[in-house]
């Protein structure tokens, strides 16, 4: 690992009707990095929001993030269900620790 980050994990708070969990990456106290999970009903737990600062990027960072999740989910979930949708850049990691490819989804908008 090129950079040295510390990772922080953001315990669900308990003050909303969601229950996410976060883990921050940060370098001299400021983020660098962060992924999240929310947990949803019938034993599902969705992967969302990985983001690298562009500067930091490519050195493992996203990598350590996912691992320490991963850990967490495996200590105290199983038999969830864990799903994501990923872009190009979140995919191959996924892929890599096992998750098996869905349909493709294409985002569209239209102005109001
Ligand atoms: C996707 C993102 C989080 C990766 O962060 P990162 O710290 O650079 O990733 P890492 O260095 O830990 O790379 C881990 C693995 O992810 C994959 N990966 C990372 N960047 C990639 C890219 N640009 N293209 C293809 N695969 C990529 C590779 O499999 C990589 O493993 P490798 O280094 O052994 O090849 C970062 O590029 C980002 O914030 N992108 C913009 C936001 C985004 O697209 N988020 C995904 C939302 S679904």
């Amino acid at each position: 690992m090129a950079h040295e980050h510390s990772i922080l994990h953001v315990p669900p708070s308990g003050t909303t009707t969601h229950c996410q969990h976060g883990w921050i990456a940060h370098v001299d106290g400021t983020c660098v990095g962060h992924i999240y999970m929310l947990i949803e009903a019938n034993k599902r737990i969705k992967f969302l929001d990985a983001w690298v600062h562009s500067e930091y990027r490519r050195k493992g960072i996203y990598r350590s993030l996912w691992d320490i999740r991963w850990g967490y989910v495996q200590r105290n979930f199983k038999g969830y269900i864990v799903y994501a949708w990923c872009k190009p850049m979140s995919l191959p990691l996924l892929l890599e620790k096992g998750f098996e490819k869905g349909e493709d989804c294409v985002y569209v908008e239209s102005s109001i």
